[in-house]
């Protein structure tokens, strides 16, 4: 393990990134955490990450001076170096000029961060406060035209600092100097992957359960999949999974789920229709706000009820995930975020908590759903919202205008994956505007539906571009459209990014 402790900045996630994909196991800690309990953790290594603080502000945070006597390797990152420096008693200054982008820098031969790398290097800089003054027993490492020193270590007490950001890409061989800390200064041997992880959660899942029972809610997302596999893996029919239909999902969506965890993988899940329910809740309902509010609280009355008619469970297993726990930020106290993937299931629900991908980024549970056998469709499915179909037909929804969605949003999808487009393009489905226009087919005027086709590449979500989807890929889908379902005689594709749009269009 090395402990990253958090100053806020905004890379940090990225760096307990990069230490996992170097084989190691990392986690973005808090920087208050006492430090009796990274004591506890036995960590080989910890990392100070960068904070957007100056170690002369008023709240900069400091850290418990016990820290540097633990005799353990400590790399210091940007913020993390400054303030190293001045709890050693070197010393700090502001810049007169902020240093932010690209900077090449030369390291001393014998610093141990370049150890089979070049002594130049291009790094990325982002600071404006600056070591003038080495503490006691330090060395300069590197320093570039503007920062004196850009890295400086005391290799007897195995503190290493750097004031560039070797987690981003833009430090080329930010990697490999990450890599020469925690092999070659914490002795790691890089043996932590998925197939080590399932192993060690089944087992502590087996652990905490014994042999009461836990209820999962599966929705078909690559989430809630991940989690109901790996605690069946490790309880068998001790879990029960529950999969509401609420009407609002793709074509076919529901009987895949149910053939692939009943069908193939052999779980207890009991599907509710909800159907019904849904719709005549949205009846007469054109709000999109007020959409998603029905359906979030709906969502959660009928879990409730349903899962009382099952009987008495004592866990709610749940798909967290690390990026829902770690509240980057001013990490002044550990905020937990209390995120539910299904809807937002109530705080007060009376049941413990079985959270086994809390530790996991997004990629890696879709590593352990592959390892763990689920089908592609499943790891590797485009987000779908909460409130489904129902925020992509503007105004209200009905089951008719359902059809047409559904319809259409599966010929965009078959045109996708023939293409061999999935993975490039990050979310895809098709919107009913709710408009109607005039058009022509055979000798016969028409008067139908538009539907627009959204299609954007995006990292996360949080901003995306439209995707430059092939003319040809559009032609086809736009005439099978028009020609395979009923009631729609134009189509037009949403040339937006986000911002100013949102990629869901309610
Ligand atoms: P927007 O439309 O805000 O969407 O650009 C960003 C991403 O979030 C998804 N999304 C949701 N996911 N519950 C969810 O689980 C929701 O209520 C919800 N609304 C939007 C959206 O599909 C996109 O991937």
């Amino acid at each position: 393990l090395i402990v990253v402790l958090d100053f806020g900045g905004q890379y940090n996630q990225l760096i307990a990134r990069r230490i996992r994909d170097l084989g190691v196991y990392s986690e973005l800690l808090p920087f208050n955490t006492p430090v009796e309990r990274i004591r506890e953790l036995k960590p080989r290594g910890i990392v100070f990450s960068g904070g957007p603080a100056s170690v002369y502000s008023e709240d900069a945070p400091y850290l418990d001076q016990d820290i540097y006597d633990l005799g353990l390797p400590i790399l210091g990152i940007c913020y993390g170096m400054q303030l190293m420096s001045h709890q050693l008693q070197g010393k700090v200054e502001k810049a007169s000029k902020r240093e932010y982008g690209k900077s090449e820098i030369e390291f001393i031969s014998s610093a141990k961060l370049v150890k089979d790398l070049d002594r130049k290097q291009v790094v990325w800089m982002s600071h404006g406060d600056y070591v003038a003054e080495l503490p006691d027993g330090f060395v300069v490492d590197a320093s570039t035209e503007h920062t004196p020193v850009a890295a400086m270590s005391n290799p007897e007490k195995n503190f290493y600092a750097v004031q560039f950001h070797p987690e981003v890409r833009h430090t080329v061989h930010g990697n490999e100097m990450i890599g020469n800390f925690i092999y070659n200064v914490c002795g790691c041997s890089g043996n932590w992957n998925m197939e080590t992880f399932i192993e060690n959660t089944v087992r502590k899942i087996r652990e905490q359960i014994g042999r009461r029972k836990v209820l999962c809610a599966l929705s078909g997302g690559v989430d809630s999949s991940v989690v109901a596999t790996l605690v069946h893996k490790a309880i068998g029919d001790q879990l029960t999974c529950m999969f509401i239909d609420h009407g609002l999902l793709r074509k076919d969506e529901s009987e895949n789920v149910m053939e692939t965890f009943v069908g193939k993988l052999g779980m207890k899940v009991v599907k509710i229709d909800a159907r019904d329910r849904f719709l005549s809740k949205l009846k007469g309902v054109p709000d999109p706000e007020l959409k998603r509010k029905i359906i979030g609280n709906e969502f959660i009355y009928c879990f409730q009820e349903e899962s009382a008619k099952l009987g008495q469970f004592d866990f709610l297993a749940q798909g967290t995930l690390y990026t829902d726990i770690v509240e980057s930020g001013t990490a002044t106290t550990q905020t937990i975020k209390s995120h539910h993937n299904v809807g937002g299931l109530p705080k007060d629900i009376n049941f413990e908590l079985v959270e086994p991908l809390k530790t996991l980024f997004k990629d890696e549970v879709r590593k352990v759903g592959e390892e763990c056998g689920l089908p592609p469709a499943i790891v590797w499915r485009q987000p779908f919202p909460g409130p489904g179909l129902a925020i992509r037909i503007l105004g209200e929804v009905s089951e008719e205008k359902l059809h047409i969605i559904r319809e259409s949003d599966a010929i965009l999808r078959e045109e996708i994956a023939s293409a061999g487009l999935e993975r490039e393009i990050w979310q895809y489905f098709t919107v009913m505007p709710n408009i109607k226009s005039v058009g022509v087919m055979g000798d016969e005027r028409t008067y139908s539906h538009t539907i627009a086709i959204r299609a954007v590449t995006s990292i996360d979500g949080m901003t995306a571009d439209w995707a430059r989807m092939p003319w040809e890929v559009l032609e086809k889908v736009s005439v099978r459209i028009v020609n395979e379902v009923e009631n729609v005689n134009r189509i037009v594709y949403d040339i937006t990014s986000k911002p100013p749009a949102t990629i869901e269009w309610e």
